[in-house]
């Protein structure tokens, strides 16, 4: 079975990919060649998966998902939140993203955070579905590793001594937001 993905970002297609097996194959909008950026214009991460979702949908008619995450911290009323890609500014900067949070935090004693991921599923028939992973953790005073992307450096999940930018991806996939509503997606398709 074919899904679409809708998506043009190589790395998280692959990631899926792996997670789901061969029983379903995903296509990106770059499969499609579908290259114009999807709008994202909602409040939650809930409507602007769905947003994504419906726009392919309504396009292509075939059954796809979308994603959106956000990075929520406690003492921040749960910001960057739906924001988290241009938190720092509209050029999307990583570097100014974890800037601003840490000095937003300056001096805070409650650093808890958590990454949330929101999927829309919408089946072949147009039927709508949600899906959700959450990764807790908290938020550290300095950068911390080289990998992964994002928020990555200043996140340390629940459980572990390191930060995103400090585990494998093998380990990230495992526990984090994305994996786990990836699962949660995978395990509906296969019931
Ligand atoms: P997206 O919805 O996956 O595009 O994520 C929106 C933004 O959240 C990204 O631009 C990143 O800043 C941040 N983000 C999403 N997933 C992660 C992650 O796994 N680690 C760190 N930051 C992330």
């Amino acid at each position: 079975m074919h899904i679409i993905f809708a998506t043009q970002n190589p790395n998280k297609v692959l990631e899926i990919q792996n997670q789901i097996g061969e029983s379903h194959a995903i296509e990106s909008l770059l499969d499609l060649n579908f290259l114009e950026e999807l709008e994202e214009t909602q409040e939650t991460l809930e409507g602007n998966a769905l947003q994504k979702a419906r726009f392919v949908y309504q396009k292509f008619g075939k059954a796809c998902f979308a994603d959106d995450t956000g990075l929520e911290i406690e003492s921040l009323n749960g910001e960057p939140g739906v924001y988290s890609a241009r938190y720092g500014g509209p050029e999307k900067s990583f570097e100014k993203n974890i800037d601003l949070v840490l000095s937003k935090l300056k001096g805070q004693g409650n650093r808890k955070a958590q990454f949330r991921t929101a999927i829309a599923y919408i089946d072949k028939i147009g039927k709508e579905h949600h899906f959700e992973g959450v990764c807790k953790g908290d938020i550290l005073k300095n950068k911390i590793g080289e990998g992964g992307f994002g928020y990555d450096p200043i996140f340390r999940p629940e459980g572990y001594q390191e930060t995103f930018a400090q585990l494998s991806i093998a380990v990230k996939n495992e526990i984090s937001h994305r994996g786990l509503a990836v699962s949660s997606l995978i395990k509906f398709l296969k019931a």
